[in-house]
């Protein structure tokens, strides 16, 4: 194999560290979603799992299992059914820095589909040739498999804007579902439609009525219409717009607060006017769509949900545009917890998968939910003070309204399992199954070698230990450089010198030097020596997963810098650089630094690739940095 060495110069490392994650109680939970993924009754704390029964009172959720009624479009045989509408892969992805590719986006979907969502809004197709090649990819696979043994099948749904060639996008990617949806909108409050449109409301109507129309025309028989901005639009004009796109034949209306404005009791009251108001309503499904700028997302559609609306728009972990969107573990708990007080009202979701859909979308969008995040942040499950812990051991329910179980998480402890460097393939890869996760043989031969190389050094590995070499191994881009070796020397005596072997897709190896301020900067000038690719390190974090000086670190990083991925943004239409994030994990520092730099490079190289493929073949090209809004 052919060697290069090159060396290079040094470059500052900007590194923002992070709060270290709690070691508390917390450090004794782990992930438990359903063990056999194939078994998914909804609301169900799953008998084919091996959690152990936990008492049950008023105060738990306690919810019992519902089955999920017939998918009609415009109607929902069962009145108290919410539907789940997901839109992290939308809206979601609009977050700063939330980037994922193609292949991560499936991923995704797989899970949520798990989850047990009703709608999964799989991306904007108009907005590029690679989402739209996202969502087909996930209208084909996704909206076509079932993938619990209810058979449950998610409405794969595309945004588009009120245009013609937004539609015709949105229809090409979803159409190949077994049940496809088109989301189109457009702005209808006063301030929206003279500032941004710069139309009339009499053409604003005209437009929605035409292009609702012409979705339905194209075959698609299930078309959601929003009128963005709702919250701040005036109500008289609402209603005449809502009555006109039903009779052009849309079957889902979402109510938008665009701009998280709204208070809970106001928007629960625009819900109920609309119902009351409308003509025609009773034809269609009523949605939210709640932004959480002033932190009320979760509040307002609960508020929504209370009034009458029988479809929900959430993210996992609650990513979206600026401050996010309502988060779909929150909503789908408070129901689940409070469904008496919220008139029976029940979803299809079966809960036990949040804590992994929380810890995909994580790792896939790179942006980590804060330790005291409700319910699936790592401290949500924490007791620390000294009463909590006395209420907390005589009876669970002094401190907890739900249970870790309900969620996917158990008390590792309860197991009495310790896995060590004497056990083996079977003892291991029975506890990944036990701890949620279904990989293929290839990928448990990856993850073993790794776990041995850590069972050599470790006394004992626990499950946090797992889960971090699992992140590594199964939530990685397409590896197109990996890690061959690395060789460091640092101190106060000099500068620090990195060695770094690189091996390509095809085998080849590389090899470079390189100094830097410290062994991390070193390294990484090494791996940019090699790479050859423009990059800018924005964001560099380091925790270690448990205690002790034996302890696995894991690190993620947040690149950006090719110049030639610089897409507009779709809402204020300014060019942003993309970012991509990364994460590694290792026992030793540097080793899980390069690791999650090499992980973040790949997922930009591959996007890259996937993006200037695209641009070449498809003819819709043209539209990749388009985002004109609203105009035939
Ligand atoms: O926030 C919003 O108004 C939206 C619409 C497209 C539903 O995302």
């Amino acid at each position: 194999m052919a060697s290069s060495l090159i060396l290079s110069s040094p470059k500052p490392l900007s590194i923002n560290p992070t709060t270290s994650r709690s070691h508390s109680l917390s450090a004794t939970f782990s992930f438990n979603p359903a063990r056999n993924p194939t078994f998914t009754p909804l609301f169900s704390l799953s008998s084919a799992t091996p959690v152990k029964p936990h008492s049950k009172s008023v105060f738990c959720c306690s919810a019992k299992p519902r089955t999920r009624p017939e998918y009609i479009p415009n109607h929902i045989p069962d009145p108290n059914y919410v539907r789940v509408f997901d839109t992290t892969l939308r809206d979601g992805e609009q977050s700063p820095g939330a980037t994922m590719t193609s292949a991560e986006k499936l991923v995704i979907a797989r899970q949520l589909s798990r989850l047990g969502v009703d709608i999964i809004e799989a991306g904007f197709p108009a907005s590029s040739p690679d989402d739209l090649d996202a969502v087909r990819s996930i209208a084909i696979e996704v909206g076509n498999n079932p993938i619990g043994a209810d058979g449950h099948i998610p409405v794969i749904c595309g945004l588009s804007r009120c245009n013609k060639r937004d539609i015709d996008a949105a229809w090409e990617a979803v159409k190949h579902a077994k049940k496809p949806r088109i989301h189109t909108f457009i702005a209808t409050s006063e301030i929206h439609m003279q500032h941004k449109l710069r139309k009339t409301k009499e053409e604003v109507v005209q437009i929605a009525r035409e292009m609702v129309a012409y979705a339905r025309n194209l075959g698609c028989p299930d078309v959601e219409f929003s009128p963005e901005d709702a919250g701040r639009s005036n109500r008289e004009f609402l209603y005449h717009i809502l009555e006109e796109v039903i009779k052009a034949g849309a079957t889902t209306l979402n109510i938008p607060d665009t701009v998280g404005y709204n208070l809970p009791g106001e928007f629960a009251n625009l819900i109920a006017d609309i119902k009351k108001n409308t003509k025609g309503i009773e034809n269609v499904i009523i949605s939210t769509h709640c932004q959480n700028d002033l932190g009320l997302a979760t509040a307002n559609t609960l508020g929504g949900v209370s009034a009458g609306a029988r479809q929900v728009e959430v993210t996992i972990n609650g990513i979206g545009e600026r401050a996010g969107n309502a988060s779909l573990e929150e909503v789908v708990l408070t129901i689940k917890c409070r469904q008496d007080e919220m008139g029976g009202v029940y979803t299809g979701i079966n809960t036990e998968h949040i804590m992994m859909s929380s810890k995909m979308v994580q790792e896939h969008s790179g942006l980590i939910v804060q330790p005291h995040k409700a319910i699936v942040g790592a401290n949500a499950f924490a007791h620390e003070s000294g009463i909590h812990q006395d209420g907390m051991l005589k009876h669970k329910e002094t401190y907890e309204i739900i249970s870790p179980e309900d969620i996917g998480l158990f008390r590792s402890n309860e197991y009495g399992i310790v896995l060590g460097k004497l056990s083996g393939r079977h003892a291991v890869k029975t506890r990944l199954t036990e701890l949620g996760y279904d990989i293929s043989d290839k990928e448990f031969e990856d993850f073993f070698k790794r776990y041995k190389e850590v069972a050599e050094k470790k006394k004992r590995v626990t499950d946090e230990d797992m889960e971090a070499l699992l992140s590594d191994e199964i939530f990685q881009p397409k590896v197109i450089w990996s890690l061959g070796e690395i060789q460091v020397t640092c101190g106060t005596l000099g500068l620090s010198t990195a060695t770094v072997k690189l091996v390509a897709s095809d085998g080849e190896e590389k090899i470079a030097c390189s100094v830097g301020t410290g062994p991390v900067d070193a390294a990484y000038n090494a791996i940019d020596s090699i790479v050859q690719v423009p990059t800018v390190l924005k964001e560099y974090s380091m925790n270690s997963v448990t205690e002790g000086i034996d302890a696995i670190a894991t690190t993620r990083v947040v690149i950006g810098g090719d110049p030639s991925i610089t897409p507009k943004h779709t809402s204020n239409r300014e060019t942003f650089n993309r970012t991509f994030s990364g994460s590694g994990a290792a026992m030793d520092i540097v080793v899980s630094s390069v690791r999650a730099y090499l992980s973040a490079l790949n997922k930009m190289l591959s996007f890259v690739t996937v993006v200037k493929a695209t641009r070449e073949s498809s003819e819709s090209s043209k539209t990749y940095h388009n985002t004109e809004q609203n105009s035939e």
